[in-house]
């Protein structure tokens, strides 16, 4: 059975060439000529470790190809996977029109029974939308199934969970579509959850969201631990040796952002909202996570009290290491501030340079730097915005050297404070001292 999948953007790709590893027999397609262009060649128009190398497999051996001709795509496949955006509108809901395009153009193309699988992450109920919109606009009465099959991919690692995945969320109301899903997956049998429909996609939105909740508990925790001796690291440490809590997603540091995490959780609300539920808890969560820029700029202003022509090092910019993704970064809520409040900074980041150019071209005020040496030179403070291991590595006694004056705050908590202070910098770090 041949595959499409509609849109190519991390999600699609990822999704075209991974089922295409699997050995199946993909279409990827886009109504954007220019990117299908590209991708035809091979070339990645994201960042995503190993992505074009397995873009590059996938094609050589056949498996792969692309299209402009989203109708063409949609006609010769027997099962179709919709990985177009959702994105929020102004009240925080999923924005859907791309959905309802995709749907009327698979309704248009119904030229034999076909799967629809949502991977887009969605709101619940938005397959009895798809199913809606596909029965009014075909021609005749062409037998179709809609089915969720939400993608759990983390930026930064997509492909490798992609392959190795831990659960795959089958949501179907037919046996033959879940059949056909079954196949697809045959390779991880034991890994794929049969579920309804409207279980499906809540699982995703709920998931992101538990994570969101997990991300804002440690965050309100540590500054609880700020205002005590108590040191957020080994609160996290100290919780997550508990099985039932567990270690992961309970990094303190400056919160959560990208383009999940954020737009799910204010989805979610809308949704629960809108069906008379109660979604305070979440609210809380966001509002927890909006604050933690402020609270870092507090830090910032509380070692430098003047910003107006501080020389301000920025280092990381992407909304977390391994990804070239600034969106709902808080770098660009934190270089805004620290803009409007007249300071000149030296921004570097491995990744993420191009796309916040877009954002903050180069300006007297916004220097775009090689290195973290770079930056360094002359700053009166350096700001840790994400991550990225190279910042782990950095000869720190060399970049005392460098600064004007030795302020280290840190967004993130890469460093050992005793370390650092050792070598004589002030340092500022999250929920520690
Ligand atoms: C997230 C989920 O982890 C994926 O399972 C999901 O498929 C994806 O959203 C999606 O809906 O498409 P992603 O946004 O790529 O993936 O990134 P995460 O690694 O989950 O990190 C999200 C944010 O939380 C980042 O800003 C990160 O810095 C922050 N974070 C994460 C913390 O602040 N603390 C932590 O302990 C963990």
């Amino acid at each position: 059975m041949k595959i499409a999948v509609i849109g190519t953007g991390y999600v699609g790709l990822v999704t075209a060439a991974g089922l295409a590893e699997f050995g199946h027999t993909v279409i990827g397609t886009d109504k954007d000529a220019a990117k299908i262009d590209l991708i035809s060649r091979g070339i990645s128009p994201i960042y995503e470790p190993g992505l074009e190398d397995l873009l590059k497999k996938t094609l050589a051996s056949g498996n792969l190809s692309f299209t402009a001709d989203v109708d063409a795509a949609i006609r010769d496949a027997g099962v179709i996977f919709v990985c177009v955006g959702t994105p929020q509108d102004e009240e925080g809901r999923a924005e859907m029109s791309q959905i309802e395009g995709v749907a009327r153009s698979i309704a248009r193309n119904l030229n034999g029974y076909k799967v629809v699988v949502e991977k887009s992450t969605v709101p619940v109920k938005t397959s009895e939308w798809i199913k809606r919109v596909i029965g009014l606009y075909r021609r005749g009465d062409t037998p179709f199934d809609v089915a969720s099959n939400p993608e759990f991919l983390r930026e930064g690692s997509a492909v490798r969970d992609f392959l190795e995945p831990d659960r795959i969320i089958v949501g179907v109301e037919t046996d033959r579509a879940r059949d056909a899903l079954v196949r697809i997956y045959e390779k991880f049998r034991e890994r794929v959850l049969v579920t309804s429909i409207d279980t499906a996609e809540l699982i995703k939105h709920a998931s992101n969201s538990f994570l969101a909740l997990k991300i804002s508990y440690i965050n309100m925790i540590a500054d609880l631990c700020d205002r005590t001796d108590a040191d957020v690291e080994q609160v996290a440490l100290g919780m997550g040796l508990d099985p039932r809590i567990g270690r992961q997603f309970l990094k303190a540091g400056l919160g959560y952002g990208g383009s999940c995490f954020p737009k799910d959780i204010r989805a979610l609300t809308k949704i629960g909202e809108d069906l008379g539920v109660d979604m305070g808890l979440l609210r809380e969560a966001d509002k927890v996570n909006h604050g933690r820029t402020g609270q870092f700029l507090d830090k910032v202003k509380k070692a430098l009290w003047i910003l107006k022509d501080k020389k301000i090092a920025v280092l990381g910019l992407a909304f977390k290491p391994e990804t070239d993704d600034i969106r709902e970064a808080s770098s660009i809520r934190i270089i805004r501030e620290l803009v409007k409040e007249g300071a000149a900074l030296r921004i570097y980041d491995p990744k993420a340079m191009d796309n916040m150019k877009e954002i903050f071209p180069p300006s007297a005020q916004v220097a775009y730097c090689e290195g973290p040496y770079q930056a360094a030179q002359d700053a009166n403070a350096l700001l840790v915005v994400t991550e990225w291991e190279e910042f782990r590595a950095l000869d720190l006694g060399r970049v005392r050297e460098l600064m004007a004056n030795p302020i280290i705050v840190d967004g993130r908590n890469m460093f050992d404070p005793v370390a650092v202070r050792g070598l004589g910098f002030e340092y500022y770090p999250v929920g520690r001292k």
